[in-house]
């Protein structure tokens, strides 16, 4: 009744903004991501006949309500597939700090997702663990498979899941994370994607997604950088012109995070293989390639107002420990 599993946050190239149904997660559009090696949340989770209510520790403290009911409910369906009513006790760490602007829900259920059906005695394939993870938070179902991960939305439970596209040695990029801000973000993914559809640039956004997830998949198949950048960062300054066109309007960047946009732009232009994406926060993911990684990490440790860079690699599946 007691399992530990490990997943990797990841960053999407082609993103996940809005859904088509918000109860049961299933997306607008697919979406293409990478996972991050480095970084990993480790999830234990043992049910307990002793327990009259789930438990939760998130690095030894207990989160606020809303964070324990999240995971209460995500048990709830683990539950119900397990045909038990027994609570657990769950307790997840993550490597990086909860604070530093990297989101840690998609590796948080993701390994919560294999740590709990793996106690609870069911046995997912990849697929079906897929599916679970979304309903707790839809870039989770992205860090379940290994290395470059592809989205099916699909219209329903069944058929929205994530295959991995190529394993994690197929190209040796680097994510290098250039940190504008530590503060929490002020509104949160959830609330943002229900948003969306607020904005009339969501259905243009929308109509055009599979062409870029086809050009963004040709270009990770064929290693080709240049093809790569160009459509990473159409789309994320598609998603980020359709937050700050939502009623009410999300802004997320920071200053230094245009400063790190535009300087992106300016080493690409003199040959240096690097693009930009960024997430619903300030915090932006320099993309590049392992040769080029180091000379990239120092010039971004040089912009004002970047307050530190970490570095991840092509991760693997979510995998467990014990
Ligand atoms: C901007 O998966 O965090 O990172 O399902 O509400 O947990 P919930 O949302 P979440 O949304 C991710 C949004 C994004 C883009 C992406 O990762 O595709």
């Amino acid at each position: 009744m007691q399992a530990t599993a490990q997943a990797h946050p990841n960053i999407a190239f082609i993103k996940y903004w809005g859904d088509q149904d918000p109860e049961l997660r299933i997306p607008v559009n697919g979406s293409l991501s990478m996972n991050l090696d480095c970084l990993y949340s480790r999830t234990t989770v043992e049910f307990d006949q002793e327990l009259d209510k789930d438990e939760l520790l998130i690095g030894g403290q207990r989160p606020d309500d809303m964070a324990v009911s999240r995971v209460s409910r995500f048990l709830n369906r683990v539950r119900e597939l397990a045909d038990f009513a027994t609570c657990a006790r769950v307790s997840s760490e993550n490597n990086f700090p909860t604070g530093s602007g990297i989101a840690s829900s998609a590796s948080g259920f993701a390994a919560l997702s294999l740590a709990a059906s793996f106690a609870a005695g069911l046995e997912l394939d990849q697929q079906a663990l897929s599916r679970l993870a979304r309903r707790g938070s839809g870039s989770a179902c992205r860090s379940v498979p290994g290395g470059f991960v592809e989205w099916l939305p699909g219209n329903d439970d069944d058929s929205s899941y994530s295959i991995s596209v190529v394993a994690h040695d197929h190209w040796d990029l680097r994510d290098c994370i250039a940190i504008a801000s530590r503060e929490h973000k002020s509104t949160g993914s959830t609330s943002g994607h229900n948003l969306a559809g607020t904005s009339p640039f969501q259905a243009a956004r929308v109509a055009d997604a599979e062409r870029r997830l086809d050009l963004c998949r040709e270009a990770i198949i064929n290693r080709d950088f240049q093809a790569f950048a160009e459509v990473v960062e159409m789309d994320s300054n598609l998603m980020h012109a359709v937050m700050m066109t939502s009623q009410p309007p999300l802004y997320y960047w920071q200053p230094a995070t245009l400063d790190v946009m535009q300087s992106v732009i300016e080493w690409r232009s003199t040959g240096i293989p690097v693009c930009f994406t960024i997430d619903a926060g300030p915090n932006v993911h320099v993309i590049t390639t392992s040769e080029s990684s180091d000379g990239v990490m120092e010039k971004l440790e040089q912009i004002p107002g970047v307050l530190e860079v970490m570095m991840g690699e092509p991760g693997r599946e979510a995998r467990l420990i014990s």
